[in-house]
């Protein structure tokens, strides 16, 4: 910290604020959450903005608070509705946690977003960088946003060369925005962070000719705005395969699972799948005794009709797809229904399982 103290020590605070603050209100770009500074879709924004692009976000935020447009909508939405709102943008334990945030926020707090970092952060699924973007944006306090975008940037105008990779670095950046922060205009301040990391000081080739604040660069005086920020690799993705199959009754309709209430893709529906461990390819009367084993499930595997490849942050589904037939009546359940094409979109699905749809479109 004490070099980043020094950093800080050459920078004029107050122009800095002024040039950073004055480019974003002439620049900052249209987008639905800045039209208002409702804590609750300051809140739902900055929750679908982690992990996900901005231009991906726009249709989902107006889609969300168009269908549970204040607090006490959404806390008292069912919640297969919640999860088919935030279908394909993955990560869905951010919307569970925000779910039931938002149920607290309604009992406890009569409805009002919390104002305070104490109470804030108590709140699930609010880490500091969402408490700060909240505190910050929706009610005016000068507290930190950091997130990765925010760290690139000032890692670069302070010449801070700790691995962003590492959880604890965090709290570096937190420390160097309490010092820069503009307490007059703290919102704006964050939000400046931010889009100059998105329009500017770009992860790869940085615009510094048109940065607002290049004077202030400790990384472009020294030229090295392209090292910075330093981030070590993440530990290699685990790479897991599948077997998935949509299988059919005697009526065509599909039959559908639901996957358990905790982990990944917790609660989505799914089609019936099992994964393989072995190296040697299995064929299709092998996969249909396991399916047997699992779930008691009768089915006749006919075509495999292509391969499918999906990337998590820390592993890849590799799911073959096959068409099949069922042999045995199979009950539906809370967990497992029949359903038809047309009825699929009343329940969310991975991205994952999209992709299947599609290549048994592009099959039949
Ligand atoms: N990324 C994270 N929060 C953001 C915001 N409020 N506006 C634009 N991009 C963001």
């Amino acid at each position: 910290m004490g070099n980043v103290l020094k950093n800080i020590e050459k920078i004029s605070i107050k122009k800095f604020q002024d040039d950073l603050i004055s480019w974003f209100k002439a620049e900052q770009r249209d987008l639905p959450w800045r039209k208002n500074q409702d804590p609750y879709k300051v809140w739902v924004s900055e929750i679908m903005l982690q992990q996900t692009r901005v231009d991906t976000v726009i249709p989902y935020f107006n889609r969300f608070v168009e269908w549970f447009p204040t607090i006490e909508d959404l806390a008292e939405a069912n919640d297969d509705k919640v999860l088919k709102a935030w279908e394909g943008l993955g990560y869905y334990s951010r919307v569970r946690n925000l779910h039931s945030a938002v149920k607290e926020v309604s009992e406890k707090y009569n409805g009002e977003v919390p104002n305070t970092p104490k109470e804030i952060s108590k709140l699930k699924g609010v880490g500091p960088y969402t408490a700060g973007a909240i505190l910050s944006i929706a009610y005016g306090i000068p507290e930190p946003a950091v997130d990765g975008n925010v760290m690139r940037v000032l890692s670069r105008i302070l010449s801070i060369w700790e691995d962003i990779a590492k959880p604890s670095t965090r709290k570096v950046f937190e420390n160097a925005v309490r010092e820069l922060i503009s307490h007059d205009e703290p919102s704006e301040f964050n939000q400046a962070l931010m889009e100059l990391g998105a329009l500017i000081c770009t992860p790869t080739s940085p615009s510094c000719l048109l940065c607002p604040v290049r004077d202030h660069c400790q990384g472009f005086h020294e030229g090295v705005e392209s090292e910075l920020p330093v981030k070590s690799k993440k530990n290699t993705k685990r790479s897991v395969d599948l077997v998935a199959v949509i299988l059919k009754d005697d009526q065509g309709k599909i039959l559908i699972h639901k996957r358990p209430e905790n982990g990944l893709l917790a609660n989505l529906w799914e089609f019936p799948n099992i994964e393989i461990h072995q190296p040697t390819v299995m064929d299709r009367a092998q996969i249909s005794d396991l399916f047997r084993e699992s779930f008691n499930l009768n089915s006749k595997l006919e075509k495999g009709i292509g391969q499918i490849e999906h990337i998590f942050s820390h592993l890849i589904w590799n799911i073959r797809v096959y068409t099949g037939s069922i042999i045995s009546p199979f009950q539906e359940n809370n967990e497992w229904k029949w359903v038809s094409l047309d009825e699929m979109d009343e329940y969310a699905f991975p991205v994952s399982y999209h992709k299947i749809v599609k290549l048994y479109h592009e099959y039949n």
